[in-house]
């Protein structure tokens, strides 16, 4: 059931509101002020390192998770790819918990990463949205991420409740090792508690990135850039735009721009660039002037104030609500997805059946 949307992807962009929230309540504790993991949780004050291993989009979820315990919870973190893991036979040394993100909990090679960590790690803990799935059945704490059933191939609400659930064990881990202020800890629990009303408003932008998406659709080759947490971002939104809509996608973080991909940068190439109005805006607004002076066509996702600030120069630009730099993540996966699926529409290609995709890779 489509719910009185066209494709399962359109429904599930739109459900993101009502999962997060539904995420958000399940992880806060009684009195809001905490966050709360199941069973016997963890004590992050007796690890030395995380290692966080997934695929696909599920692996820039732990990307922007690196962002969220280094710098809130000062854990030293490493991420990588499930089938790069494994064959590395990286070493796991003592002090280590390994961290498994799948929507499926079957992803080949996201399971053959688990047991190789088994025995090896202190602890193996997985972010899943299937409860019964196999890498939850193996992990010693698997913590649901409570998205529903995800029938579109591209992953959308499983992405930002992966994000959701990593942020809050993050700040579970910040408190427990005493890096984050009461205070501190008090606003981004608010702010988590706030995000469905912001992603109603992200949502409302359906229609003007639906126009932009029009555009997009003639283009043969796009870029993304995105700095610090915008910069896994970036590469979602370029995963997404071409699993559905066959336009080859790539990014970059803004700040390699000059180190090569500068060299693609024509009057034809739309470039789109995610910049929040956050402490690195100024950086990332230098390089997207480094476009602009080569001609380039800039599709800039920021909010009111970098809206003011940067948009006059701009092809296109899309506003999102202003929310704490730590939450950008989740909010702007919305116009990511958005921009892609309405492409896809445009282009009229198969958007829950992307082609030769299939929804869980149970196979190397
Ligand atoms: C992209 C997408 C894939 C999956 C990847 C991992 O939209 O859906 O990249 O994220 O195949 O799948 P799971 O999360 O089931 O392990």
């Amino acid at each position: 059931d489509k719910g009185g949307h066209k494709h399962f992807m359109a429904k599930e962009i739109a459900e993101q509101p009502r999962v997060i929230g539904e995420a958000v309540r399940h992880y806060l504790s009684g009195d809001g002020n905490s966050v709360t993991l199941p069973g016997d949780g963890l004590d992050f004050t007796k690890i030395d390192r995380l290692t966080m291993v997934a695929c696909g989009t599920a692996f820039f979820a732990c990307l922007t998770a690196k962002y969220w315990f280094e710098q809130l919870a000062r854990l030293p973190v490493e991420v990588d790819i499930a089938s790069e893991f494994r064959y590395r036979e990286p070493p796991i040394p003592g002090g280590t918990v390994a961290l498994f993100v799948s929507q499926s909990g079957e992803t080949a090679d996201t399971l053959a990463a688990l047991r190789y960590c088994e025995g090896k790690a202190d602890k193996i803990i997985s972010v899943v949205n299937v409860p019964e799935s196999s890498i939850a059945r193996e992990s010693d704490l698997a913590l649901p991420i409570l998205a529903g059933t995800e029938i579109g191939v591209a992953s959308t609400k499983a992405f930002t409740c992966q994000l959701t659930v990593l942020l809050m064990l993050a700040l579970k881990a910040a408190e427990q090792r005493g890096t984050i202020t009461p205070e501190r800890q008090a606003d981004l629990l608010s702010a988590l508690r706030a995000l469905p009303s912001s992603l109603n408003t992200a949502l409302e932008q359906n229609s003007a990135i639906a126009r932009a998406a029009h555009k997009l659709a003639e283009a043969k080759d796009v870029l993304f850039l995105g700095r610090g947490l915008m910069y896994p971002m970036a590469l979602e939104g370029a995963l997404k735009l071409k699993e559905i809509s066959y336009i080859h996608a790539e990014a970059y973080a803004s700040g390699e721009l000059k180190h090569g991909p500068i060299a693609l940068i024509d009057k034809i190439m739309p470039v789109v660039v995610l910049a929040p109005r956050d402490t690195l805006f100024d950086k990332t607004v230098s390089n997207m002037q480094e476009v602009l002076a080569r001609g380039g066509k800039v599709m800039l996702i920021t909010d009111d104030a970098g809206a003011a600030e940067a948009a006059g120069e701009a092809w296109q630009t899309i506003v999102m609500p202003h929310v704490d730099p730590v939450l950008t993540p989740i909010l702007y996966a919305v116009p990511a997805q958005l921009l892609a699926y309405h492409t896809a529409v445009a282009k009229g290609t198969d958007v829950d059946q992307p082609r030769n995709l299939a929804k869980s890779v149970t196979v190397e």
